[in-house]
């Protein structure tokens, strides 16, 4: 059985769990590259995964996940949020079965990540300029549980957890800096969620952050003036021109690719082929 299924199986009593999309998948297909064995323990870290976008969803009250109406928007806050909550509880009664070592790389991941998002809505309320604040932020929010994943299935395999668990974190943080670059360039038919939605939502991602250093100061007053408000065609473009203009496409994608081959470095001892084809995919997407 996938891990896909093994997830379907422990909530398909739940009439809202089927329309939640499938996602990308990759903390699970980490753990399964990893240790071919802990297709349960993949499913579970999906699942805690899952519940985090789905309580993710009602704080950003995003209207679109994967390409559908997103749970909070079809049966409301109140669901989504519950519906997380049955399917975290479920993952960590699961994760309990894995013994106490791994029990400890996932759950502090999952603390950590609850961490991250605090600390996103906190960036959020005001325009942070901050790169070490938002590293750090992503670190928590998204690299973490990646880390875990490799790490906890390193463990699994008696493999050294150390070199995992860094190739991990520096693939978290190529994903999500990748993520919010992809936020600025691709439209919303290729992003399954309207495009540069991180800026009207307060979040000020790397490209951003660079933008407004490179910004003269009347430039900057017009970038504050779009700060958090829905933008129209022409305000997306002049963003988007700007950060062409000044190489910050390019720069992101090279500090993104630069942690993907760190990485990639980490790991190179181990005949892992698949491992640096992830590591690859994750800079190379279009969503
Ligand atoms: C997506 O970020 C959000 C996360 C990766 C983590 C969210 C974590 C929580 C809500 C804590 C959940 C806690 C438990 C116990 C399950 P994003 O908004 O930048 O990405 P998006 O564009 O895909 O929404
Ligand atoms: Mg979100």
């Amino acid at each position: 059985m996938s891990f896909y299924e093994i997830l379907d199986k422990m909530f398909s009593d739940f009439e809202e769990y089927k329309d939640i999309q499938k996602g990308k998948g990759v903390r699970g297909e980490l753990i399964t590259t990893i240790s071919p064995k802990s297709v349960k323990l993949a499913a579970v870290v999906e699942a805690v995964h899952l519940a985090s976008l789905l309580h993710d969803d009602v704080i950003d009250e995003a209207e679109l996940r994967r390409g559908a109406e997103s749970i909070n928007a079809k049966y409301g806050d109140f669901t989504a949020v519950m519906l997380g909550d049955i399917i975290y509880s479920r993952a960590f009664y699961e994760l309990t079965s894995f013994g106490e070592k791994i029990a400890k790389i996932i759950s502090n991941a999952v603390y950590q990540l609850s961490q991250g998002e605090l600390e996103d809505v906190k960036l959020s309320k005001e325009m942070n300029l901050d790169k070490e604040k938002y590293m750090s932020m992503i670190y928590k929010k998204t690299a973490s549980l990646i880390q875990a994943s490799c790490e906890a299935a390193a463990e699994a395999e008696n493999l050294d957890t150390r070199k995992f668990a860094l190739y991990g974190k520096n693939i978290g943080l190529a994903f999500q800096i990748i993520d919010d670059l992809l936020d600025v360039t691709q439209d919303e038919k290729t992003l399954g969620k309207p495009s540069m939605l991180d800026f009207k939502e307060g979040k000020m991602t790397l490209p951003y952050i660079y933008l407004y250093e490179s910004l003269n100061e009347e430039e900057k007053k017009k970038l504050k003036s779009m700060f958090k408000k829905d933008l129209n065609n022409d305000q997306k473009n002049w963003i988007k021109n700007k950060m062409f203009k000044f190489g910050i496409i390019d720069r992101c994608y090279n500090e993104a690719k630069e942690l993907v081959d760190e990485a990639k470095n980490t790991i190179k001892e181990y005949n892992f082929s698949k491992l640096q084809l992830i590591a690859d995919k994750i800079i190379n997407r279009k969503f």
